[in-house]
This record gives C-alpha cells, structure tokens and sequence, in this order.
C-alpha cells in the first residue's frame, strides 16, 4: 500500500504534467483543442478567467506538476529535501511536507477553477476537469501517505497545529482559566479529559495533533518500554480518571495518584492557587484520593495506551506508631498488587509536604523501616522512590545509600518545595505565599531538582533509573534535566502554564536536536 502510493507520486503528476502540456502546446498554437459532448472547451480557454495577470493558468498548471513530478521523484529516492534548507525551517520542510503542502494549495486552486466553470461560465472544459480530478487525487494520495508516515521527525501538521494550540492557549484560553479557581479549572479539565479518552475517534484525533513519538524519542528502562520521557508526574490524575487520553495528549508515561489505603477528601480549601509571576502553583491537596480499593477497581480493565505508574503514600491521617503507618502503605501497595491493573511501575512517594504529620519517611532511619518492608512485599513492578528536595546534599546522599541496599529500582527529583527563601519566587509572590497554605511546584524547583539529579548521577552512577520532575516548561528546561543526569522526565506546571501542546513539542524539539 505504501509503495503504490509512493509510486502514485510520480504518476499523478505526469498525467497532470501531459493534460497541462498538451492545453498548452495547442494554445501556443492559437488551437482550442477538441472537446467531447456536452463540454465547451472554447469558452473557458478564451475566458478572461484562462489567464491570471498574463500568465495562463495552463502554464501554472504546467510548473505545479513539473515541481510535484521531481518532489514525488526524491520522495521515491528517499532524498530529503529539508536538508538543503536554512536551519529554522528543517523541521517542517521535509519532501512529504512540500508535496503535501503543494497539494493543498493545488486542490484550492482547482476548487476554484471549477466554481468559475459552474457558475460564472457555465461551461465545463475537459482538459481543466482531468486536471481537476488529477489535483484531487493527488491531494488524498499524498494526504494518506502523510498520515502514514506522521510520525516521522518532520511532521508539519504537527508542528503548525501545536505552535498554533501553544498561541491560542498562552494569549487567549489561559488568561481567561486563570480568572477561575484552580481546583474548578482542573475538574473541568478532568472532566473533558475523561470524555476524550472515552472514543477511539478522540483518541485518534488527539495524538494525530498533540503526541509525538518517534523511533528515537522511545527508551527502555527497567524492562518498560516508554515511547518518549516525557511524564505526566503524580497529582494531576490523581484518581486514573484520564488515564486513556495523557497518552494521546503527548505523555510518553503517567502516574495516577498519589493514592493511598483509606480515602481522604482533601485538606480544606483553597487546595490550590497560582503564582504566575514565579511560574508556580501553591498545593495544598494533601494527597486526595478516592482510595486504594476505589481507584484499582476503577482502573481494572483499562487498557492504557502508555506506561502507567500508580503512585503509593501512607494515608493523610494520625497514626499511633510507625509500624501502623508503614503497614497503612503495604494495605496500599497490596490492593494493586492483587488488582488487575494493567500498571508497569509503582512510585513511594515519602516526600509529600501537605500530609499529617510532614514528611515521615525522609529521615534514613525511617526509610530503612519502610524499605525493608517494602523488599518482603517482592513487588511484581519497578519501584521509583519520590524524595524531597528541600533537603541538604548530605542528608540526599544518606536517603540514597538506604534505597541504595533495597530492591529499589529509580528516584524521582523531587517534590514540591516548601523552602520559603526559594530565590525563583519573587518578593510579591513570597508575600501571597506566606498567607497561604501549601509548598511550590514549578520554577522554584528547578534548580535545585537539577542538583540532585546531577548529586544522584556522580555519586550512584548508574544505579538507579533518574526521573527529573520540577519547573520543565519547554525544551531548554527539559534538555537541562536530560543533561544534569535525568534518563526520564515528568511535568504537571509547564502544562498548565504553557498548554497541553507542550510535551508534545518538546518531544518533536529534543528528537530534532538529537538528530
Ligand atoms: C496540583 C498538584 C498536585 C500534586 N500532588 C502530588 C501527589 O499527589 N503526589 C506526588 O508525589 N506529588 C504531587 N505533586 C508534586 C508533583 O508531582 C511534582 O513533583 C511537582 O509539581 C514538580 O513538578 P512540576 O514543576 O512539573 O509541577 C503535585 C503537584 C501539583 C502541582
């Protein structure tokens, strides 16, 4: 199928190339040419509409195929064009992208030229209408062959729709979301996400705009194969609601949760608020979640189009020992493992800072605790352990040296930060915080998620699987993770912020830059 398209290419062009030729030659000649019944070749050919300025359209006709018929001839060769091109515009000038590009022009011309036939000349020439039919097809064929091949690293559509998503999100949708409360914006999103992720139709439509996964963007890690590294990190979906449309949207993997044994409705509200001037949200969810039971039922069945992770913390609640809590997290890592969710990872988060009591499980000794239990479990899946980064590198490295003697299979740099000298938050900005609960996502935890990775990297090499999590908003965020150490990244922030294009472009960006 592939080859015959390719091969059509060439063919279509050269019948449009010989019926363009031949009104040509005969119009040179001063010629109407013959023209079956029922067709009046004359007034069309001698009509004021023939001409465009005083090229004749003919002779349009003739460029538009000679260009097509030596395009459809580098595409058969396998020669790409883009390489002859300035830098900025490589990624979106590949052959197929021309000859795509050319098509569309050619069917509107054609569109046109068949309105003025039908109602202001009211007469059908033969010769314009096989050449009619020729751009059509030639529009679909090349069409088809584009759709096939999309997700190669040139992929124009692509790239036009996210710039223009990206735009539209930035200077229009955006400024009116952040009028709402966040949380309300959030449901809604869950909302819609839910309802998009429910047809194979919107699935399709979705990841033909927003994901991009290429043979290179693809890695493999602890046995699971992640078309692209770009994550969706734990609390965005935290009860698996989208779990069918974050591959579609761009996300090479996700994680639902955190989720924990019991239920819990969430810390009082407001649970949620916006920095924007320091490009961060303020959380104070303190781990909301429907429950273990509730979320593995909900999720059994599920067929998700990419790595799921569930991500496990002990329940927001007072517990009387740490035996009780630890077991509270086992209930939870138990219910999973029972379940038939189709999950490939599991994340411990211990580093949430919105949850009774703080963080219980970032000292090393209740951390030994808590793994040595975790090992008994023999848990079926990879094991990534969620740290803190507000800690000191000594106290990072001794966290480390535990998990180190565990069945830990990778880390994830890091939570929220609740470090209220943070230097990425500005003056006002620290004032808003300062009357508000919660701890920092975004910007403020860039920097100093980068140093741990970097910290992990030169003192463990490569013993654990590094996720890089906090402030990627776009490629050069995402790259400087990539570079201080991380094999695998995740985001919440950078999408609320910049839109849901954007892992989709950074992976197209990254691919390219790797090229
Ligand atoms: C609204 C929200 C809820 C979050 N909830 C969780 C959670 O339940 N579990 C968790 O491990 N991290 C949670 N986080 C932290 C994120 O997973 C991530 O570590 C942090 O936001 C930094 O990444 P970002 O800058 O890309 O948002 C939450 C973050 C946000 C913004």
């Amino acid at each position: 199928m592939k080859l015959f398209l390719l091969l059509l290419h060439v063919a279509l062009p050269l019948i449009g190339l010989t019926d363009a030729g031949y009104i040509t030659f005969e119009e040179m000649q001063g010629i109407i040419p013959p023209c079956g019944t029922g067709f009046d070749c004359g007034a069309v050919l001698l009509s004021k509409y023939s001409h465009i300025g005083p090229i004749p359209v003919s002779i349009l006709g003739l460029l538009y195929y000679a260009t097509l018929l030596i395009l459809g001839s580098l595409l058969l060769l396998e020669i790409d064009v883009s390489k002859w091109m300035p830098k900025k515009l490589r990624a979106y000038t590949s052959t197929q992208q021309l000859y795509t590009l050319i098509t569309s022009f050619g069917l509107l011309f054609s569109m046109y030229l068949v309105f003025i036939m039908a109602v202001l000349i009211k007469g059908w020439c033969l010769y314009c209408l096989i050449s009619a039919v020729t751009s059509a097809t030639l529009f679909f064929v090349s069409w088809k062959y584009f759709r096939m091949t999309q997700n190669s690293p040139h992929s124009l559509l692509k790239a036009v729709s996210q710039k223009t998503i990206g735009f539209l999100y930035q200077n229009i949708l955006k400024r009116i979301l952040f009028l709402v409360d966040p949380e309300a914006v959030h449901n809604q999103f869950t909302f819609f996400g839910k309802l998009l992720g429910s047809f194979a139709i919107t699935r399709w439509l979705t990841s033909i705009v927003f994901s991009y996964n290429s043979a290179t963007t693809a890695v493999v890690k602890d046995g699971i194969l992640f078309p692209n590294k770009m994550g969706l990190c734990a609390g965005f979906d935290y009860n698996g609601e989208m779990a069918r449309i974050l591959g579609p949207v761009g996300f090479g993997w996700h994680t639902i949760g955190t989720v924990t044994y019991q239920p819990y409705e969430g810390n009082p509200k407001p649970r949620l608020g916006r920095l924007p001037n320091s490009k961060a949200l303020i959380v104070n969810k303190g781990l909301k979640t429907l429950g273990a039971k509730e979320v593995a039922r909900r999720l059994t069945g599920v067929q998700f189009t990419v790595p799921v992770g569930i991500s496990i913390a002990s329940t927001n609640a007072h517990f009387d020992s740490d035996q009780e809590q630890i077991m509270d997290i086992v209930k939870g890592f138990l219910v999973f493992e029972k379940s038939h969710v189709n999950h490939s990872y599991y994340e411990l988060n211990i580093s949430c800072p919105n949850t009774f009591g703080g963080e219980p499980f970032t000292s090393s000794a209740r951390l030994e605790q808590l793994l040595t239990v975790t090992d008994s479990l023999q848990l079926s899946k990879p094991l990534y352990i969620k740290m803190p980064i507000d800690q000191s590198e000594k106290e990072t490295l001794q966290l480390l040296a535990v998990a180190d003697e565990h069945n830990v299979q990778g880390v994830i740099f890091g939570n929220l930060t609740k470090d209220k000298n943070n230097p990425a938050v500005t003056p006002e900005d620290r004032k808003v915080w300062k009357s508000r609960k919660g701890n920092l996502s975004g910007r403020p935890t860039f920097a100093r998620s980068n140093a741990l990775i970097k910290l992990t990297r030169d003192n463990f090499y490569d013993r654990f699987t590094i996720i890089g999590c906090g402030g990627i908003f776009d490629t050069a965020t995402a790259q400087a993770k990539l570079d201080a150490g991380a094999d695998l990244l995740q985001m919440i922030t950078g999408m609320v912020f910049n839109g849901p294009q954007v892992m989709g472009t950074i992976n197209r960006e990254l691919d390219l830059k790797n090229k």
